[in-house]
């Protein structure tokens, strides 16, 4: 079964309560925190006050997506929390290794990040400290952007890559365009957790409950 991770970056901020309380009734199993700095992605977006802020909110787990250069300096500010996901992309710091490392020192689980254009190969140095792989499906910075149809299959790819490694059970999330259309695909080459935006739990075109058990038939 797959796991929702709903964008909170589409969330409006006067709605913000209303889809607490609807995720929490829908068992939504995480909520993916977008974090954006200016300058590792041309957008700013959610701080650290903000994720502080909703853990007050709700008992969902944050699965919180750092897009910040110097993740290494700022992993701190966040005060990470057993339970919960944090994204480090491999792109943004030359300490990658590093600031997984320091993500699991908090008790919270690591999630190692790629981009569209960045090998699965990469993941092969950090193996051995992640709890899962964050596989970008579009270039990060903005919602409502369509998938790169070549990271579907990196999502097999890299699969494949960690069973080789023998952690072939560790969870892999997509982030991106994950739309009623595109989750199954993801879903048929084996993500696990489904960053829903857009395009997905946050459409305009049906309720809420009704978008959020459509997308579960989706990654069933
Ligand atoms: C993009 C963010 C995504 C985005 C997903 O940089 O990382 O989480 O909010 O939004 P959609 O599903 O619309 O692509
Ligand atoms: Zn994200």
């Amino acid at each position: 079964m797959g796991m929702l991770s709903p964008s909170m970056m589409c969330a409006q901020i006067d709605e913000l309560r209303t889809y607490l309380r609807a995720f929490e009734k829908n068992g939504i199993e995480y909520l993916h925190i977008d974090v954006m700095d200016g300058c590792f992605v041309p957008n700013l977006m959610l701080g650290t006050d903000y994720v502080k802020q909703l853990r007050k909110l709700t008992n969902i787990p944050l699965d919180v997506h750092l897009m910040i250069v110097e993740p290494e300096k700022k992993i701190p500010w966040f005060d990470f929390q057993p339970g919960e996901y944090v994204a480090v992309h491999y792109e943004s710091t030359k300490e990658w290794r590093k600031c997984l490392e320091m993500v699991r020192a908090t008790g919270a689980k690591a999630l190692a990040t790629i981009n569209p254009p960045t090998p699965v190969s990469v993941l092969e140095g950090v193996i051995d400290v992640i709890d899962g792989v964050l596989v970008m499906t579009v270039n990060p910075g903005f919602a409502g952007q369509k998938a790169v149809p070549e990271t579907i299959q990196k999502i097999a790819d890299t699969r494949e890559l960690l069973k080789k490694h023998g952690k072939g059970d560790l969870p892999i999330e997509v982030d991106g365009n994950c739309s009623f259309e595109m989750a199954p695909k993801m879903r048929e080459k084996g993500a696990d957790i489904f960053v829903c935006g857009s395009s997905s739990v946050f459409t305009k075109a049906m309720p809420l409950d009704e978008a959020i058990a459509k997308f579960r038939e989706c990654v069933k």
